[in-house]
C-alpha cells in the first residue's frame, strides 16, 4: 500500500468470473460476487477495505463519503479518504454535496485520476450533510435530484450509482420514483439503504420498501441494504426483496469474515440449497490475530501511529467479541496509545484466547442518536 505514490495505480482489474453472479454489471465492470462492503464514515479506509478483501468475498467496495468541494480543492483529508491501491478493487468513490457544479467537478477530478466509479450520496441523515442539501436532502425534490444526477452522468464517462434511503419520511417514500428517474438518466445502480431519514438508525429495514425499489427500474440493479448482519440475513434479503446484490456495513465490523462465508455459502444459495447444508466455517486463532495486526498495520502505513492508536480504539469495540479480546484487554485497546501497546496487547490475547465466553460485542457502533431533528 502507498502512502505517498500515486491515488490510483492500477485500474485493470476487472472482476473475471461473474457467473457466480448471475451476470451482475456495474455499467462496464463485471462484478464477481453480489457482496458489496457499504461505506462507513471514519471506518471503511483504504486500511479496512484491504484487510477485508484480504478475508475474501468481497465483490465492490466503497470509500467513505467525500465532500464535492474538499475533493476538487485537494484538502488533505479528502485525498486521504480517496487514497486507494491495486488491490483495492473495484472501487467507487462516494461523493456528495447539495450543488450540482460541485459534484460534476468532483466527478471529472474523479475521472481524470483513473478511478472506476462513482457514488452519490443521497442517503445520510446527518444535519451537516442534509443542511448544504446534501445526502437524503436531496431525496425531498425529484426534480432538483433529478437534474443534478442527470448533470454528474453526463459529465464522466465512468458508472455512476447512487445510494439512497426510502425517502425523508414515512410521508415521503420517494425512492421508487427517483429510482427509475434515474436509470432513465444513466445511473449503472442503486444502493437502498431500506429506512427512512426520520428513522436513523432505528427501528427495522422495510424490505417491503426496498422491494419497491427493485420493481420500480427495468434493467440495473438494485444493491439492498441494512442490518445484514449473518449469511441467513442475506439470503432472505435477496428472497424478499429482489434485489441483485446486497450492501453490508456494520456486519463487516461485527464479522470480518462475513465476507467470507457469504462466498462460501454463494455456490449453495445459487444450487437453491438450503442454509442448513453450507458447511460451517470458522476462523483460527492464528487467523484473528494475523487479521488484528495487518488492519493495525495498513493503518498505521496510511495514518501513522499517533492517529492509527485513536483511530483502532473505535474498531476494539466491535472486533472484541468475534478476535476473542479478554474484556479487560479490550477496555485497553479503548486508550490505546502507541504501536508497542497493541503489540503487548495482542500478545496477551495470544496468551488468553478463549477465555472470554461472551461472543457479544460490549457496545454497538455508535450510531446518531435522539430525536433526528437534532442531528
Ligand atoms: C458510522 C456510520 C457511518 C456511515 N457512513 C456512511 C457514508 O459515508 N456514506 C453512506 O452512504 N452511508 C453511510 N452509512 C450508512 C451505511 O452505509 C449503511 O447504509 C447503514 O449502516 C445500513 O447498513 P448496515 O446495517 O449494513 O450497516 C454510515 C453508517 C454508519 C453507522
Amino acid at each position: 500500500m502507498s502512502t505517498s505514490g500515486p491515488l490510483v495505480t492500477d485500474l485493470a482489474s476487472p472482476a473475471e468470473n461473474t457467473a457466480a453472479s448471475g451476470g451482475l454489471r456495474l455499467g462496464p465492470h463485471p462484478v464477481a460476487l453480489p457482496y458489496f462492503l457499504a461505506p462507513l464514515a471514519g471506518y471503511t479506509h483504504l486500511s479496512f477495505r484491504t484487510v477485508i478483501r484480504r478475508n475474501g468475498g468481497v465483490g465492490w467496495a466503497t470509500t467513505d463519503l467525500v465532500q464535492a468541494t474538499h475533493l476538487v480543492s485537494g484538502t488533505r483529508w479528502a485525498r486521504e479518504l480517496v487514497r486507494t491501491s491495486p488491490e483495492d478493487t473495484p472501487l467507487s468513490v462516494q461523493i456528495y454535496g447539495g450543488v450540482t457544479d460541485h459534484l460534476v467537478a468532483a466527478a471529472h477530478w474523479l475521472e481524470s485520476h483513473g478511478y472506476a466509479a462513482i457514488d452519490i450520496n443521497m442517503g445520510c441523515p446527518m444535519a451537516k450533510i442534509t443542511g448544504q442539501g446534501g445526502g437524503a436532502r436531496l431525496m425531498c425534490r425529484v426534480d432538483g435530484a433529478c437534474d443534478l444526477v442527470g448533470a454528474v452522468v453526463s459529465a464522466v464517462k465512468i458508472p455512476v450509482t447512487v445510494k439512497m434511503r426510502l425517502g425523508w419520511d414515512r410521508d415521503r417514500i420517494t425512492a421508487p420514483t427517483l429510482a427509475r428517474e434515474f436509470e432513465q438518466l444513466g445511473v449503472a445502480a442503486i444502493t437502498i439503504h431500506g429506512r427512512t431519514r426520520q428513522q436513523g438508525f432505528h427501528g427495522s429495514v422495510d424490505r417491503t420498501g426496498i422491494r419497491a425499489v427493485v420493481e420500480a427500474v427495468e434493467r440495473i440493479p438494485v444493491i439492498g441494504n441494512g442490518d445484514v448482519k449473518t449469511v441467513g440475513d442475506a439470503w432472505s434479503m435477496f428472497t424478499e426483496t429482489g434485489c441483485r446484490a446486497i450492501a453490508i456495513g456494520r456486519g463487516a465490523l461485527l464479522d470480518p469474515w462475513l465476507f467470507k462465508r457469504l462466498a462460501q455459502a454463494e455456490p449453495y444459495r445459487l444450487a437453491g440449497e438450503p442454509l442448513s447444508a453450507v458447511p460451517e466455517w470458522t476462523p483460527t486463532p492464528a487467523d484473528q490475530f494475523a487479521f488484528l495486526r495487518a488492519h493495525f498495520g495498513a493503518m498505521v502505513e496510511q495514518h501513522g501511529e499517533f492517529s492509527s492508536c485513536r483511530q483502532f480504539r473505535k474498531f476494539a469495540a466491535w472486533y472484541g467479541a468475534r478476535l476473542g479480546m479478554p474484556e479487560d484487554v479490550e477496555a485497553r485497546f479503548r486508550i490505546l496509545e502507541t504501536n508497542a501497546q497493541f503489540e503487548a496487547l495482542v500478545r496477551e490475547i495470544e496468551a488468553r484466547h478463549g477465555e472470554r465466553t461472551d461472543a457479544r460485542p460490549t457496545i454497538e457502533i455508535r450510531v446518531p442518536n435522539g430525536p433526528v431533528e437534532y442531528w
